[in-house]
């Protein structure tokens, strides 16, 4: 049934939405259709198509009462809006329909599970959030909260959770045929835990059983998990809360976490034995991934950090927020392995390539610029024997501005720097990645849309992605070294 909340919030979006001009948005990147967006949800197919959730606040483009917005697709890359599917509307989620996913049901329903919101006073005049899990049953466009909501509450969690984190259940239909979810918890020190839960039916829960408990290693509450098979391992990606850096892998404030390895569903014990972050960039959080028809696994995630939010000064009826590609995955040498959608191939207009371009000073080349571009780039040493000490190349570059991703082999140090992308806040501008090579050689797939750039490296064992805010005049593109590389170059429009 409609809410009058609902309501308002789907002629809000008609309204100002519309007003933004496309050309203002990302091209092929799915934005908040107005106002705020986070995290994606609910990534699904269904009836023939994909769709895709996200919290969403209309009102303004700072974080506010999550709502879910709504698009679909029918190849991943260009997108429709559709109304929004829920808000925060009844007792239990009044301060927020938080994250979750979707699934298909025996009846041809599609099943929303998300985390229900409310602030609860507490005896010393503090809030705390009480966070339950509900349903929602629906077409594709209408959802009807469940009428017996919420289906799992802290009375569901194993002994030793706190009951204030409990959130992000991810729900999948497993090979026996049972359902499980996999949610967020934590002990009352904000110690990560992951829970799964087992159904038959969907709507009917056991009781909780520990999955994983994180003791302290990678950051603190572990939010959004989503647990699944691929290429013979078992795969848990999360995003931590509050982590400590660790070398080049891990850096302070809110991560991504991988962890590869066994998993025994007779005891229900996930045995990680590799731990890497998801993503090496600047901003990229809470993970969602579906397993597509073709039986691709395929992930796609916030292009935004929340430690990279704060500070922008938008107008409230403009969009702040947007997705990355989505992303193929697979688990190769232990590793996981990213690239870009296939169907983003589709889309890629006038070829231009060069062989063994000698690179030592600031450069340009003839058709290659552009600010909606995918370039396969592979650079070695020129000389054999003496490997060249740096090689950059700058992107929406164009008076006062660029962005640069820079490597030097000595150390195998890449960097993505956005420090002069024009940017007039003190957020975080400049990542660095581990990415060793020998004697230099090393490959990049760079995908740039509007406002953001993601960089595939050697076939996709690392990512960095970040985004980019620069004026659209700002379209040429340079490359530079210390010393001499050579450079194969392939580079395409991409024309949604
Ligand atoms: C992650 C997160 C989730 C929560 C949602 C609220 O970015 O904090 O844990 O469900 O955002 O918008």
């Amino acid at each position: 049934m409609d809410s009058e909340k609902l309501r308002e919030v789907r002629e809000y979006e008609i309204q100002i939405g519309s007003r933004i001009p496309p050309e203002e948005r990302p091209a092929f990147h799915l934005s908040s259709r107005v106002g705020w967006m986070n995290d994606p949800n609910g990534f699904s197919f269904y009836k023939g198509q994909y769709h895709l959730f996200y919290q969403y606040f209309p009102y303004n483009t700072v974080w506010g009462p999550c709502h879910w917005g709504h698009a679909v697709s029918d190849d991943l890359i260009h997108w429709e809006y559709l109304p929004a599917a829920l808000a925060p509307d009844q007792d239990y989620d009044k301060d927020g329909c938080f994250s979750g996913s979707a699934v298909e049901l025996d009846d041809g329903r599609q099943m929303l599970i998300y985390t229900g919101v409310l602030k609860k006073e507490m005896e010393d005049g503090s809030t705390r959030d009480i966070q339950q899990q509900c349903l929602a049953f629906g077409d594709g466009v209408n959802y009807e909260k469940y009428g017996k909501n919420p289906i799992m509450t802290v009375d569901d969690l194993p002994d030793g959770c706190s009951p204030y984190d409990f959130r992000d259940p991810k729900i999948w239909i497993d090979e026996d045929g049972t359902y499980r979810v996999v949610a967020c918890c934590a002990t009352v020190g904000r110690d990560a835990k992951i829970v799964m839960f087992r159904s038959s039916d969907g709507i009917n829960w056991s009781k909780g059983k520990l999955l994983i408990q994180n003791f302290d290693r990678f950051g603190k509450v572990w939010e959004c998990p989503d647990f699944f098979r691929l290429d013979e391992k078992w795969v848990l990606l999360t995003s931590p809360m509050d982590m400590l850096p660790e070398g080049f892998e891990y850096h302070n404030g809110n991560g991504t976490l991988c962890l590869i390895g066994e998993y025994n569903d007779e005891d229900g014990i996930f045995t990680p034995q590799h731990d890497q972050a998801i993503d090496y960039g600047i901003d990229f959080y809470a993970t969602q991934t579906i397993l597509a028809p073709d039986g691709r696994r395929i992930m796609i995630a916030w292009m935004q950090n929340w430690d990279t939010t704060p500070g922008y000064r938008l107008d409230p009826t403009t969009w702040f927020g947007q997705m990355t590609i989505p992303r193929e995955l697979s688990v190769k040498n232990g590793r996981l392995y990213q690239r870009p959608v296939r169907e983003l191939e589709q889309i890629r207009r006038n070829k231009v390539s060069y062989e063994n371009v000698y690179v030592n000073g600031e450069m340009e080349l003839d058709g290659i610029r552009g600010r909606c571009v995918d370039m396969e780039i592979e650079l070695r040493s020129a000389d054999e024997n003496q490997p060249y000490e740096m090689f950059v190349m700058k992107f929406a570059a164009g008076g006062r501005y660029y962005t640069m991703l820079s490597y030097h082999p000595g150390d195998g140090i890449m960097k993505i720097d956005r420090k002069f992308s024009g940017s007039r806040r003190a957020i975080i501008h400049q990542r660095r990645a581990e990415i060793p090579s020998k004697d230099g050689a090393v490959k990049i797939r760079m995908i740039l849309d509007r406002y953001s750039a993601e960089a595939f490296i050697n076939d996709g064992a690392q990512t960095i992605t970040a985004n980019l805010y620069t004026d659209m005049g700002a379209q040429r593109i340079t490359f530079s070294a210390k010393g001499a590389v050579s450079m194969n170059i392939v580079k395409y429009d991409l024309v949604p």
